[in-house]
């Protein structure tokens, strides 16, 4: 290896008056050339193919890559220029008058870190005019400047001895030559690293190099890795400049400084009845309108099935009833059946019924037949051409109620379909002879082969969010826009039959109540989370408060209700909670009065309703932390639960510090909604961006902060209530939203602890939170809402290596949306990343969401 500083007898003289001695940092990069800096030449490789690289500064400099220099992936822009040893880009001249004062910068990444390489330079006839380089003596970036054109003559080399240069990382290195404070001085990732003194008013008459340098008269010095984006300027510029060339600043995380231990309920979930997100959603009934309700005028979703010559009619028929809960029936009447022909009913499901292959569907229905109606009865799933996937038989009906079940079987190699529907049909009936239907109901195979159960595709995506609690049963659904209409718990529990249903007046749709409270609990426990289990308070959508004098018996049902949940199997609703199936008591410890009672504007939350439940369920339950839905001074609530919507990402992301300054001895909070509402039925990137922003604050506020959850959670595609959702699907299929991957990749970063972060520089289109967790992980989330990629140092404070790990990035077009034909457009992919030091370069792409898990020691 040579050795590069020569201070000769013949030099003395020039050592004399120009010695490189360091100067203050602060001293450099003024401006003190006096004329402004001008571009002269800018190569930003972005060519990607040929062997020209243009320049972009409009001086006509382009280079010539030469000895096999190729194209790789830039750092800025989509390509940068390869290199190996004997390969350069070089322009046809100078393109820097090197007497005079100049600024050169570069992105540069090694693929090897020894050995002298220079990154740019200019020719003398004997020596560079410069060189920006990684030196091979001291195995640091510098920019070097020989006194005269001879190897002979005194290099001044400003210096980053700090910074070890690691193979596979981007840094943006820029020299700067100022002729009036004959100086050079060196800057990695826009900050200043040295400023020597320089004596050289030489001017380089050689041609501009990227990619070596020129001693002894002949090229040397090559690079072995990536170049991109160098430019030359004449005059000095100013390190503001230098600082914006470097790109969005840096981020650096403490992680000798213990942050806020974050909550196990820090990302949730939250349900309710709202776009059939129940009912034709994860509540896994195939069979439409199975209690016979959602019209008292005609059997909707159910048709007459006369085929070859049969006549038969189908209507709702309450002379015949099925239950008190349940009085009506479906009346078939033949009127006609001629032998071969077909008469019954047919359901058509919610937006068809799926039927996929190789799967067995549960089907049970009472029946009661008339005189001259015996069976018997077939069972089957045929699409509207009258293809018949799977049957089965009932032998005979009787004349009293009774409950028939049996499987319907698809065989292997069918199609999935939704096109379809259940037919119960006999062709043994007399003419003029009746039967009677009620509670038909088929289930696919559901999550966890419960019974009366969930659909399985919705729960695996909701507990690949690991929520860390279960806000139920809703929202506007709790309330109801009457006093009639509200969730009445009590009505949603026993068996189905006895379950009569009720208007879902919140969301303009009848709801049966299949998924009723023990449902949404045990939907809570089958993800791993624990309920947030949401009381009504005595306030509906339509304004009506229920008086003071009347509220007690609405408290004692919030207490029956928690006694349901939680209650010892000998207590009455403990009892009942065994009786239909779960001997344990739930894992509750939050429960929620009410919901958004700040529209309630009769001041009756803070005056009664919320002090009434506080109290009693205090008293009965000390163990509980109560939420309260807005502001109360009556009373001291645990956590308050704050809504959070916009049509705007940029209002979502800026909530992000609306806890930064909130009091950590008064309540705590929690986001039981949020979501930027933009798109539908589900959202954009842009949406999901903001939304990530937003969250990155309430993670670094959790000790304030113990959880958020977005809102809504489902939309069936055919029936959005409202018109932003989180994961959507028909009867088929389903898919998960930019913001629900966004979810999931903040859910799969968690650490346990928060260590504090902070960006510096930039252009504010950034946002991080970072954690850590035992054994030596930690996870850095940065949010890029910029429309351009941004490359950043990234200090871990507080580690010394880092050993490896992934990059998880979700990106795309801001207004990107997944939808049934696309459900996964906007996707995350990971990538593994290298061995580190504790400070490494990364960049975020545009408009993105990273998550990088590393290993660190
Ligand atoms: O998430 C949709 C609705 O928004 C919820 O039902 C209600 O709480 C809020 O207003």
């Amino acid at each position: 290896m040579r050795r590069r500083i020569f201070v000769p007898a013949a030099a003395l003289a020039l050592v004399l008056l120009g010695a490189p001695s360091a100067i203050a940092p602060s001293a450099a990069s003024t401006g003190s050339a006096g004329s402004a800096p001008s571009l002269v030449g800018y190569w930003k490789f972005d060519e990607g193919a040929g062997t020209t690289a243009a320049d972009s500064s409009g001086h006509g400099h382009p280079l010539t890559l030469q000895g096999g220099a190729s194209w790789t992936t830039g750092v800025i822009g989509p390509h940068a220029l390869a290199l190996t040893p004997q390969q350069d880009a070089a322009a046809a001249t100078p393109v820097i008058d090197t007497s005079q004062s100049f600024t050169v910068s570069a992105w540069v990444n090694l693929a090897s870190t020894t050995g002298y390489q220079t990154f740019v330079s200019e020719d003398g006839t004997q020596v560079s005019g410069f060189y920006l380089q990684l030196r091979g003596d001291t195995g640091r970036f510098a920019l070097t400047r020989i006194a005269y054109d001879s190897t002979a003559g005194y290099a001044a080399i400003a210096s980053a001895s700090a910074i070890v240069p690691q193979p596979g990382v981007w840094y943006m290195l820029t020299g700067v030559y100022d002729a009036t404070a004959q100086t050079v001085s060196l800057y990695v990732d826009g900050q200043l690293q040295q400023t020597v003194h320089a004596l050289a008013p030489w001017s380089a008459t050689g041609p501009l190099a990227v990619g070596r340098g020129f001693y002894n008269g002949a090229p040397t010095d090559w690079v072995s890795g990536s170049i991109d984006d160098v430019r030359a300027y004449s005059g000095v510029l100013p390190a503001s400049g230098i600082r914006a060339l470097a790109g969005n600043g840096s981020i650096t995380v403490h992680e000798n400084q213990a942050g806020p231990t974050l909550n196990s309920t820090q990302l949730g979930a939250f349900l309710e009845e709202i776009n059939h997100s129940g009912d034709g959603g994860i509540y896994a009934e195939l069979v439409r309108n199975r209690d016979l309700k959602e019209s008292s005028s005609s059997p909707v979703y159910y048709s007459a099935v006369q085929d070859n010559g049969a006549a038969a009619t189908i209507a709702l028929d309450t002379s015949t009833p099925f239950n008190s809960a349940n009085p009506v029936s479906l009346k078939l009447s033949v009127s006609s059946l001629p032998a071969g022909g077909r008469a019954g009913i047919a359901n058509a499901g919610y937006f068809g019924i799926p039927v996929t292959p190789a799967t067995t569907y549960h089907l049970s229905f009472y029946a009661k037949a008339g005189a001259s109606f015996s069976g018997p009865l077939t069972a089957s799933l045929e699409n509207s051409d009258g293809q018949v996937w799977a049957t089965a038989k009932i032998p005979a009906v009787t004349a009293s109620w009774v409950r028939y079940t049996a499987t319907l079987t698809t065989a292997r190699g069918i199609p999935a379909t939704l096109d379809n529907r259940l037919i119960i049909s006999t062709s043994a009936a007399a003419a003029g002879s009746s039967a009677w239907f009620a509670m038909v109901s088929l289930f696919p195979p559901t999550y966890d082969n419960t019974p009366n159960g969930l659909r399985v595709d919705l729960m695996e995506k909701i507990a690949a969010l690991h929520p860390g609690y279960f806000r139920i049963p809703g929202g506007n659904y709790l309330e109801g826009d009457t006093l009639a209409t509200y969730f009445n718990w009590k009505n949603t529990i026993g068996p189905i039959t006895s379950r009569p249903g009720h208007d879902n007046s919140a969301w303009g749709y009848w709801s049966q109540d299949g998924m009723g409270l023990l449902e949404y609990l045990e939907m809570a426990e089958e993800v791993g989370a624990q309920p947030i289990l949401a009381v009504f308070a005595g306030y509906t959508l339509n304004g009506s408060v229920v008086p003071q004098s009347q509220l007690a018996p609405y408290v004692q049902d919030a207490l029956d209700e928690i006694q349901y949940a939680i209650g010892p199997a000998t207590s009455t609703y403990g009892a009942m909670r065994a009786a239909d199936g779960h001997p344990a008591p739930f894992s509750l410890h939050y429960v929620e009065v009410g919901n958004e009672d700040f529209f309630d504007a009769s001041g009756s939350y803070n005056g009664y309703r919320f002090p009434m439940f506080y109290d009693a369920i205090k008293a009965a339950y000390p163990q509980l932390k109560i939420i309260a839905t807005t502001n109360v001074t009556s009373r001291t609530p645990d956590v308050i639960d704050d809504h959070y919507y916009s049509n705007d990402p940029s209002v979502i992301a800026g909530d992000a510090h609306s806890y930064d300054t909130t009091s950590r001895s008064g309540p705590k909070h929690i986001v039981g909604e949020y979501a930027v509402t933009q798109g539908a039925p589900t959202g954009t990137l842009a949406g999901a961006l903001g939304e990530a922003a937003f969250l990155t604050g309430l993670e670094r506020d959790a000790d304030v902060v113990i959880g958020a959850s977005y809102a809504p959670l489902l939309v069936n595609v055919n029936a959005d209530s409202w018109p932003t959702n989180l994961i959507g699907y028909d009867g088929l299929t389903s898919y998960g939203s930019p913001s629900y991957y966004a979810q999931r990749m903040l859910g799969d970063s968690l650490g346990t602890t928060v260590a504090p972060s902070q960006i510096v520089g930039g252009n504010g289109s950034l946002w991080t939170v970072a954690s850590t967790k035992a054994g030596g992980t930690t996870y850095l989330t940065v949010v890029n809402r910029g429309t351009s990629a941004a490359t950043v140092s990234v200090d871990l404070a507080g580690v010394s290596t880092v050993s490896g790990g992934t990059s998880t990035v979700l990106t795309g077009d801001p207004a990107a949306m997944n939808s049934i034909a696309h459900p996964m457009a906007v996707s995350p992919t990971t990538q593994r990343v290298g061995a580190s030091g504790s400070s490494f370069r990364h960049t975020f792409p545009a408009s993105s969401l990273t998550v990088l898990s590393l290993a660190t020691g």
